[in-house]
């Protein structure tokens, strides 16, 4: 019988989880596509569909909210009829093994939350968040009518915009901080389901390097990720990660 190409490097990243009581997780659209959400970028991405210039940044909100909004609304209509995928579950599994783990996510779809992650933050927010455009407060709903007849206002008045975070603005600041805190002692990264590219998220895995910590990539493409870690998994989320969680002992 052929040997898959893939069990030695799944050996491999379980050893280094299995050696560790520390765990650092980012992850991208990629863990979250075999729930039937779209991913950025590749063959199917959103970005070949649609414009960031007009989708994706504070100018396009300020010139066309109502086209901003359909898109958001359209999202999130497709998240919500979505459930966490094995890749999730498996997550939270690796976070109850650890005695500490921290999980950052680009995604704004809140499926690692609904699947159980409790240490999660998300970098660039949750689109089931609102933001007044002009005072800042927030406000959580998962109301998904349609913005055909109005928009969302704030009580000051002004429009209520998705809490996410758009080209050109700035990732929270206390989040990045306690990731960066979290790696000066972690003993693992595992980077799933991201293609790396976006910035600051992408300088982490070097970071995470730098530190010292062992680090596994799990993605069925190649990505400049793929280049720097010491142990990538070319296979899907949903497989990879219960696969390695099967050469745990407990
Ligand atoms: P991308 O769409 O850029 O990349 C998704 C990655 O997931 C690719 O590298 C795919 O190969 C990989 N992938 C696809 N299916 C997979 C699967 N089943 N298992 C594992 N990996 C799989 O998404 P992100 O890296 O998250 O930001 O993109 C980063 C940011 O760019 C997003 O947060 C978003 C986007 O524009 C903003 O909107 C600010």
């Amino acid at each position: 019988m052929a040997i898959d190409p893939n069990e030695n490097v799944i050996r491999r990243a379980a050893e280094f989880l299995q050696d560790t009581d520390s765990l650092f997780v980012m992850t991208g659209a990629g863990i979250s596509a075999e729930s039937g959400i779209p991913t950025f970028r590749g063959a199917n991405g959103l970005w070949r569909k649609y414009s960031v210039q007009d989708l994706a940044t504070p100018h396009a909100f300020a010139r066309n909210p109502a086209l901003v909004w359909e898109w958001y609304r359209w999202r999130q209509d497709i998240i919500l009829r979505a459930k966490p995928n094995a890749a999730h579950h498996a997550l939270v599994r690796l976070e109850r093994r650890m005695e500490n783990f921290l999980l950052l996510t680009q995604n704004v779809d809140d499926l690692h939350r609904r699947a159980g992650t409790r240490n999660v933050r998300e970098i660039h927010g949750n689109i089931f968040r609102k933001k007044c455009s002009r005072c800042g407060a927030k406000r959580d709903s998962k109301d998904v009518r349609s913005v055909k007849d109005s928009l969302p206002r704030c009580t000051c008045g002004a429009l209520l915009r998705p809490d996410v975070v758009w080209f050109g603005e700035i990732i929270p600041s206390e989040i990045w901080n306690e990731a960066l805190t979290f790696l000066r002692t972690a003993g693992v990264a595992l980077f799933c389901g991201t293609s790396g590219v976006v910035w600051p998220a992408a300088g982490i895995p070097e970071i995470a390097i730098r530190q010292g910590l062992k680090t596994i990539e799990v993605n069925p493409e190649p990505t400049p990720i793929s280049e720097i870690v010491h142990v990538s998994v070319r296979a899907k989320a949903g497989t990879a990660l219960p696969e390695i969680l099967r050469f745990l002992s407990h």
